[in-house]
Formats: structure tokens, C-alpha cells, sequence
């Protein structure tokens, strides 16, 4: 157990995290990729939202297979993204405006253009090779098949076959994403030099991609069958209980020893990506209890809009998670646009409700504007798992629209045609048009950010109340005589809530001023201070 004094303050516990993903930003140069010199542009605008850091999606060196996420140098800026002399001066622009930043560290896999892995497939003793999971396969009836049944999260087998030394490799992800093999002291050894470099240059956190594939069981034994599959309907990784490739205690083992290290170039926060309940996240908190780690908390990304739901899971988190920190995510580079997943009244209500709960908040650039899932047309999708896995709805093009500035062609992305779908109803939604409205969503996310650096929501303890008529969920944050009340109706009527001791309105999800005391409107969420 860790000793340290979970109560020591860290930049990160209340912030408000901006998430860019680079490609889609802010396009300096014309040639339809977004930029860092773009995202330099831009940060002014990000300071006025009230971001306290921003977190960029990778910039690395890659072939692009997984837009970035498949790095072919962990130490080079991608030449798309522009030259590493710009992420020296980003770094150096975002901290000279007060705020932070966190760069995604993909531990889990390299491209298959990383030199690491030209070399580990050259031969079988290349000094290289157990940088990366190799097994013999199984012969059935003179087939070669992988070495078991594991499943790669973008589809099909998890292994693929290297006929040059006949050997599989495993890939937790694409084919092109081998997984790199964690129980080589070596590699380690390596990947701990790579939080080094980027420590070194200034930045002041990691987002650990893919942390729960990291390491896996090491007898390599199949895994079992889920027993509420449901064939044709559900992805079909699904078709197995994960047991040996995902979760491992060596996983928590490598994030509190990260945690740890980083810690000695000053407040650096970890923030790892793996899709857990409660009881996942009940399971992290307990067996790394370090106070600059925190498991990402996608639950908002997922739940049915339920009161019942949400207040059981909210009232569990804060428990189980203590005090340490506590993070809210609704929306990423994953998942579809929070406005088209639940319409642009519950979006609105979930982004407050996030806001006023203790801990950090993640926006999705855009978001803060209503952004929409964009349209991808047939035969046009870049995104290779959903090819992989037709009829899933899996694209993840449609979340990943460029950032809409003004109301032009290109939504003030680019002059020339984006890398990615073209920008959806931006005449409505784009920055310029509502910087100038007061009742615009970027003013109410203005407010809102503004309002949860307040002292009651930063220091203020979280209280819970019972739901209203099972449908309006109901939270305190108080500070010695003070308190705020956050409600929101989560139903699609009207409903009359109890007299609400005299607070006075500080925001409406409706972006408008209401009696505190009238029926709260379908999907309304309010704040009373
Ligand atoms: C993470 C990223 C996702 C990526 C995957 C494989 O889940 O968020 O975008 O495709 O890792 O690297």
C-alpha cells in the first residue's frame, strides 16, 4: 500500500481537460490534416472556454492506420502534424497561459513501422523479437490456425501469422498495432525512456492508451465462451469473457509503478483508458492507491439516462474512489457525439451534471459547441475496425468531424476539403455564431466551467439525495454554511419539484432564466446557490 497523504492538492483533481485530437483541430497549412501550429492558433480559445489543460490525442510519428494511434517513432511529431519544434512551443504556449498538458503514451502496441518491429520480424533472434508476443501456431487438419482463440478488439483473430519465421504475433488491435511484450525487461526499459524524453520537455501528464490489454496471461490458454452473446446482434469480440487479456493484476501492477516514477518530475497525473463499471473502478482504486492516477470514468458514456442509474453509480464512485481522483467523461474520440447520442436537451443536462460533481471533467473539443456526428458515406469510411466489423455501427469517423470554427464550406478547418467526412449543419454550430449569443451552448459551457471553479464545487463535500419521483435526480455540494443544488429531471415531462429552500437559479440547462421554484422542464438540470 502506498503511504503517501491522498489529501495533498494536485493540479489535475478539479480540472477541466480539453481533448484535441490533432488531426481534426485546426488545419495551419492547408493540406486538409489539422496541425500543431493549428492547435497554437487556437489556444486562446481554449483558454477563454476556461479549459485548465488540454490533453492531445497523438501527434506521433505513424502510417495512420489507427489515425495515430499506431506510432512508428514514439520520440518524432508525425510530419502531417507538422515539425518537433512546433510541440516545443505548443507545450511552451500552453503553459506560458496557465494551463497544462497531457499527452497520449500508447503502451500497448507500436505500428508494424516501428523499427522495433521490422526488426523483431526479421528473424527469431533478432535481439528485437521478444519486444513484441510471439507463439507458435496449431496445425488442424494441415491448417495453420493462431496459437488459441483470442480476439482482437478490432475483429477477427488476435493473432496473425508471420510466414517469414512461422510464427504469430498477437495484436490486440489491428494487424498493423502489434502488442509489444511488457514482461521484457528491455522493452520496459524502453518504454520508460520514452516518459522520460516527453517528462523532460515539460509536459505535465500521460493518457495510458489501452492500458487493459497490456499484458496477458502467460500460459496463453483460449478463453471462455460469453454465455449472453448474442450472435449477429453483438460485436463480436463480445464472443468471449476476456479473462486472460484484459484486467491482469501485472496491468494495475505497471500503472501504480508509472504513477510512482512520474511523480519525481513533480505533479504529473496518469489517466489510463480501459472501459470499467463501479467494481473495475472499485478494483483500480483499491489495488493502486496513488494520488496521481486515475482510471478513466466512461460510465457516462454508456448508462441509460436513469435516474436510478446514474445516482446508484454516482453515490458508489465517490465512495469507492475516497480521496482520490475522481474524473467524468462524456464524450471522446471513440464514442458518438454526446449531442447525437442522447439529442442536445440531455447532452446539455449530462454536461452540467458533470461539471458539478467532484472531480475533473473531459470535454471533446467541440462538444462545447453541440457538434453532431458528421455523415460518412458509403464506401468513403476511414476507420479500419469498422471495416473490420460491418453492420456494428462501430465507425468512429462520425465523432471525429474537423472542429467548427465559422459558418464556411470547411467550417473555417481549412481552406481545402478535410481529411475526414465534411462538417455537418456548421451554418448553426460554429464558434463564431455563438461566441455572439448569450444563449449560445458555447456561453452556457463558458458558465458552467466558470461556475464549477468555484469554491463550494472545488472543496465543496458531495451530498447525495433521494430521487424525486424516480425520475429527478437530486445532489448537494456544501461548504461549511453554504450549499449548492444540483437537480435534473432526467424524464422527458414536466415535473413539479418540492419548494427548494429559497436558492436562487446560478444556471439552467435550458440556458434561460426560470422561477427556481417552476416545474422543471423535460431534461432540465439546474443549479440553485
Ligand atoms: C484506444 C484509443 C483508440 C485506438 C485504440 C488502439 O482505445 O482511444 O482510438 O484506436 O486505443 O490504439
Amino acid at each position: 500500500m502506498n503511504s503517501e497523504n491522498p489529501k495533498k492538492k494536485h493540479w489535475f483533481e478539479k480540472a477541466i481537460i480539453y481533448q484535441i485530437y490533432p488531426l481534426s483541430f485546426k488545419d495551419s497549412n492547408n493540406d486538409g490534416y489539422g496541425d500543431l501550429k493549428g492547435i497554437i492558433e487556437k489556444i486562446d480559445y481554449i483558454k477563454e472556454l476556461g479549459a485548465n489543460a488540454i490533453w492531445l490525442s497523438p501527434f506521433y510519428e505513424s502510417p495512420m492506420k489507427d489515425f495515430g494511434y499506431d506510432v512508428s517513432a514514439y520520440k518524432k511529431v508525425g510530419e502531417v502534424f507538422g515539425a518537433f519544434e512546433d510541440i516545443e512551443r505548443l507545450i511552451s504556449e500552453i503553459h506560458q497561459r496557465d494551463m497544462k498538458v497531457i499527452i497520449d503514451l500508447i503502451l500497448n502496441h507500436t505500428s508494424e513501422e516501428h523499427h522495433w518491429f521490422k526488426e523483431a520480424r526479421s528473424s527469431k533472434d533478432n535481439s528485437k523479437r521478444d519486444f513484441y508476443v510471439w507463439r507458435s501456431g496449431r496445425e488442424e487438419a494441415g491448417q495453420k490456425k493462431p496459437p488459441n482463440n483470442w480476439l482482437s478488439v478490432f475483429g477477427g483473430s488476435a493473432w496473425d501469422y508471420d510466414e517469414a519465421t512461422d510464427e504469430w504475433y498477437l495484436h490486440s488491435y489491428l494487424s498493423s498495432q502489434p502488442d509489444l511484450n511488457w514482461r521484457n525487461p528491455e522493452l520496459k526499459k524502453e518504454m520508460f525512456k520514452v516518459i522520460d524524453f516527453w517528462l523532460t520537455l515539460g509536459i505535465d501528464g500521460f493518457r495510458g492508451d489501452a492500458i487493459d490489454n497490456i499484458y496477458e496471461d502467460s500460459e496463453f490458454t483460449d478463453e471462455e465462451s460469453n454465455p449472453n452473446f448474442r450472435v449477429g446482434l453483438d460485436d463480436p469480440y463480445n464472443a468471449l469473457i476476456h479473462s486472460k487479456t484484459t484486467g491482469l493484476p501485472e496491468t494495475i501492477k505497471l500503472i501504480t509503478e508509472i504513477s510512482e516514477y512520474i511523480k519525481k518530475f513533480g505533479d504529473i497525473f496518469f489517466i489510463t483508458e480501459a472501459y470499467l463499471d463501479v467494481n473495475g473502478l472499485a478494483n483500480v482504486y483499491n489495488n493502486c492507491p496513488v494520488s496521481n492516477h486515475s482510471p478513466f470514468n466512461f460510465n457516462f458514456v454508456s448508462m441509460p439516462w436513469q435516474a436510478k442509474k446514474y445516482k446508484e453509480f454516482i453515490d458508489k464512485y465517490i465512495e469507492i474512489s475516497g480521496d482520490f481522483p475522481k474524473n467524468y467523461v462524456f464524450g471522446n474520440h471513440d464514442r458518438n457525439r454526446v449531442t447525437s447520442r442522447l439529442g442536445e436537451k440531455r447532452a446539455l443536462a449530462l454536461a452540467l451534471l458533470s461539471m458539478f460533481l467532484p472531480g475533473s471533467t473531459f470535454v471533446y473539443y467541440g462538444d462545447e459547441i453541440g457538434m453532431i456526428n458528421i455523415d460518412i458515406k458509403d464506401g468513403e469510411e476511414l476507420d479500419e475496425w469498422s471495416k473490420n466489423v460491418p453492420g456494428m455501427n462501430l465507425n468512429r469517423d462520425k465523432e471525429r468531424g474537423v472542429m467548427q470554427w465559422d459558418n464556411s464550406e470547411f467550417a473555417g478547418f481549412s481552406f481545402v476539403k478535410p481529411w475526414i467526412g465534411m462538417p455537418k449543419k456548421q451554418e448553426e454550430i460554429n464558434v463564431v455564431i455563438e461566441k455572439n449569443n448569450p444563449k449560445s451552448i458555447l456561453n452556457f459551457y463558458k458558465k458552467i466551467i466558470a461556475l464549477k471553479k468555484e469554491k463550494i464545487f472545488t472543496e465543496g463535500e458531495y451530498q447525495p439525495l433521494p430521487i424525486f419521483e424516480e425520475n429527478v435526480l437530486f445532489f448537494k455540494r456544501v461548504l461549511g454554511d453554504k450549499s449548492a443544488l444540483i437537480i435534473i429531471n432526467m424524464s422527458d415531462k414536466e415535473i413539479s419539484i418540492p419548494e427548494q429552500n429559497n436558492g436562487s437559479l446560478a444556471i439552467s440547462s435550458y440556458r434561460d432564466n426560470p422561477d427556481p421554484q417552476s416545474p422543471l422542464r423535460p431534461n432540465e438540470a439546474r443549479v440553485l446557490m
